[in-house]
């Protein structure tokens, strides 16, 4: 079967012209078969969530290959990868990257409207999403009105609301409680057996043990891998 994800040789330097460069990914290789759900574990600063910019295409390599669905992404100019991004990607930043000035649910709206889905409908994948993370109740509140949790329980509401092929989820679990967080593990568990591909990053080895497979990731590179 096709990989949903094949990294090869990804190189990532911040600051590159400058004399504080971070050598944030060194060497990464990394694939992800279709359908597979797998952790991202490491410690603060090990590259964890620059491996899952790259991966969502909201940053670039420096060197390296990245193929998504077998598709070669670098010569994509970036109204392709937003695109591509739209239709196929559901993202959960650590800084959950909501508008605080619109509601829960006119948040969650914003990826299907972009996509071209009508107002009615968007309006009930929505809460229907909303739904999913117990957060419908909280639907009109101004995102930045919310608890951190609430906040992420958004963000996954609007990454799951797409029905998208690739879950990418940074942290997703980091500002819940543990019953919120393993609902959202459950969560990630169904639409996994639903046939989706779901990368998290975690610091939780509870969370980490839910998955099939943990990459650990230490100074940009990828320490070890192991199966769960
Ligand atoms: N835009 C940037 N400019 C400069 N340095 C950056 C940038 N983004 C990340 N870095 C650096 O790259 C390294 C890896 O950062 P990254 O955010 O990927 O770590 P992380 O594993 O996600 O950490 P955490 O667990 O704290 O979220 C760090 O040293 C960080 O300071
Ligand atoms: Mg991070």
């Amino acid at each position: 079967m096709q990989a949903m994800i094949e990294l090869t040789n990804i190189c990532k330097t911040f600051n590159k012209d400058r004399s504080n460069q971070v050598m944030a990914l060194k060497d990464v290789d990394l694939r992800v078969e279709t359908g597979e759900i797998v952790a991202i574990m490491g410690p603060s600063g090990s590259g964890k969530s620059t491996l899952l910019h790259i991966l969502a295409m909201l940053e670039t390599s420096d060197s390296g290959k990245y193929l998504l669905g077998g598709k070669d992404t670098a010569g994509l100019k970036d109204r392709q990868k937003a695109a591509l991004r739209n239709k196929n990607i559901g993202i959960v930043l650590q800084e959950y990257g909501l508008v605080g000035e619109l509601s829960a649910q006119s948040n969650v709206e914003i990826p299907l409207i972009i996509a071209g889905e009508g107002l009615g409908s968007s309006k009930r994948k929505a809460l229907e999403a909303l739904k999913e993370v117990d957060l419908a109740d909280k639907a009109q509140t101004r995102a930045g009105l919310l608890s951190g949790g609430e906040r992420q329980r958004v963000a996954i509401a609007r990454a799951i609301v797409t029905d998208a092929q690739l879950i990418l989820a940074d942290e997703p679990t980091g500002a819940v409680d543990t019953k919120n967080g393993l609902a959202i593990m459950e969560l990630f568990l169904k639409l996994h057996k639903n046939g989706k591909t779901i990368v998290i990053v975690t610091h939780n080895p509870e969370i980490a043990a839910m998955c099939q497979r943990t990459v650990y990731v230490e100074d940009g590179w990828i320490k070890y891998e192991y199966n769960s």
